[in-house]
């Protein structure tokens, strides 16, 4: 597998830039849920990165609880499946659901998540997602709190993988365009 830098075109994000925006809406989220103990859920593996910036800086009470969902497996289009890897260990009814995502692309995942979610009988449901593609949505997906709108460019880092590498880059990158396009996926 190739060294980071030989495959990222140009930083979109720095650490800071991401890490300063997700601390304003914690702030929001703080008012938001006064009075309220939200289950914050995390959508693995994408948006670990962004759970753990959020909810450090996050005040108000709460339960964290992970579910792990597929819908790329190693490939750059979505494959409008959603694959379950892990549930939620708590049962979500009656209560009050914040989903945090790294990135709204189709729209597939957090559609259907928010629909299961609601079957299941969660009292509320709503998203932080810390990236939005608007020109890929297919899916209607309402976003109540959102970090950056993007541009059509597969990024990667600070959770989002490219074939599930480089997560741990601690900013937000885009993809040389020939790595993609020589991919055959
Ligand atoms: C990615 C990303 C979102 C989803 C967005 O997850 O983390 O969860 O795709 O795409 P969509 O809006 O088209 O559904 P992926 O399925 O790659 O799994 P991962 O989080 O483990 O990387
Ligand atoms: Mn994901
Ligand atoms: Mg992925």
């Amino acid at each position: 597998i190739a060294d980071v830098q030989d495959i990222i075109d140009h930083e979109m994000l720095s650490h800071d830039e991401i890490v300063n925006r997700i601390h304003e809406v914690a702030k929001q989220i703080d008012k938001d849920y006064a009075g309220k103990t939200p289950i914050v859920i995390c959508v693995l593996k994408g948006a670990v990165a962004t759970y753990y910036e959020l909810t450090q800086a996050m005040t108000i009470p709460m339960k964290m609880d992970f579910m792990s969902l597929s819908s790329y497996g190693s490939g750059f289009e979505s494959t409008g499946k959603i694959t379950v890897r892990q549930d939620l260990s708590y049962d979500v009814a009656g209560e009050d659901v914040l989903i945090v995502e790294d990135i709204v692309d189709s729209g597939n995942t957090l559609h259907w998540l928010v629909g299961e979610l609601n079957r299941r009988g969660a009292k509320s449901v709503e998203i932080f997602s810390l990236l939005e593609k608007p020109a890929r949505h297919t899916a209607k997906v309402e976003l109540k709190y959102k970090g950056f709108v993007i541009p059509d460019e597969f990024v990667l880092g600070f959770g989002l993988d490219y074939d599930e590498e480089y997560r741990n880059l601690d900013s937000i990158a885009v993809l040389k365009p020939e790595v993609y396009k020589g991919a055959n996926s």
